[in-house]
């Protein structure tokens, strides 16, 4: 596996992958790497000859008094993790690389990324698509995958990409979980031994709106409640926002009639954790 820390660097090696006619998939993190990534590898690995991983915790996505600064940043185990996946190149820049002191551009999607997350971190949206179309032009890949966890920004970036004529196909992987459902996030190593017990409660809400609309129930404004309702049940957990969200269009919608999306946010303690599912009726 080759490290690379220079934008230049990678660019050229990614150019030269291109000539020599190899298909490039792109994995781009934060590192903090668990299983979750490690199966977008594997995606990555099945649909090309090379597989990038940018690891790089990039400052203009946080909200100042976000976890910027205390972000995980477990290099050497991210790195093993990286040999073992399988990954080709481990391409990891620090932020004086990525950002001129006066850099002016940004890329900006302004319909999907209104609601839920960007509705309550307001520009974070903002700083995902501009970094992520950044790496698209270091590491020039054919094939970029994006968790499904992460439901807003999969749909934000293919958005992004279908709107700038970006060359790259989108392929997202499913969510990973733990065995008792909780969903793999790099954050969930802030939580205390009962909070991890108390986030479990998205992944019930989520199962409970699932259970109802297998019953039948079409109307949202049930399947909220019914998903706050098992949120209140947990005291350290605070509701950041409970959606039914057209999974195309990601407006709210009162009665399903097609795919709607399930999205949560909840702080359990001081973490702020998401989860979703996509609801067919
Ligand atoms: O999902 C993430 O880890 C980040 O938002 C991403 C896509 C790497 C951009 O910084």
């Amino acid at each position: 596996m080759d490290i690379i820390r220079s934008v230049e660097v990678m660019q050229q090696a990614a150019l030269g992958l291109r000539r020599t006619g190899r298909r490039i998939a792109f994995v781009p993190t934060m590192g903090c790497l668990h299983e979750g990534h490690l199966s977008l590898v594997k995606l990555a690995r099945a649909c090309s000859d090379q597989v990038v991983l940018s690891i790089f915790v990039n400052p203009i996505q946080f909200l100042p008094g976000e976890d910027f600064a205390a972000y995980p940043r477990p290099v050497e185990a991210d790195e093993r993790l990286c040999r073992e996946a399988g990954v080709d190149f481990l391409f990891y820049p620090d932020t004086a690389l990525m950002y001129s002191p006066d850099h002016s551009v940004f890329v900006e999607e302004t319909c999907l990324s209104r609601g839920l997350c960007g509705a309550t971190r307001p520009g974070h949206f903002r700083g995902v698509t501009t970094v992520v179309a950044k790496l698209f032009n270091v590491v020039l890949p054919d094939v970029a995958v994006f968790g499904q966890k992460d439901a807003q920004q999969l749909r934000v970036i293919r958005r992004m990409v279908r709107d700038l004529n970006m060359p790259v196909s989108i392929l997202a992987g499913p969510i990973v979980r733990e065995p008792d459902g909780l969903a793999l996030s790099s954050r969930n190593r802030y939580l205390s031994p009962s909070e991890r017990q108390d986030a479990l409660c998205l992944r019930r809400a989520l199962d409970t709106a699932e259970s109802l609309v297998r019953a039948g129930q079409r109307s949202t404004v049930v399947l909220r409640q019914a998903m706050r309702d098992v949120i209140a049940g947990v005291p350290s957990a605070q509701v950041d926002y409970v959606e039914c969200v057209d999974d195309e269009t990601l407006e709210p919608v009162e009665w399903m009639e097609r795919p709607v999306l399930a999205a949560l946010a909840v702080r359990v303690g001081k973490t702020r954790l998401i989860d979703n599912t996509v609801l067919t009726s």
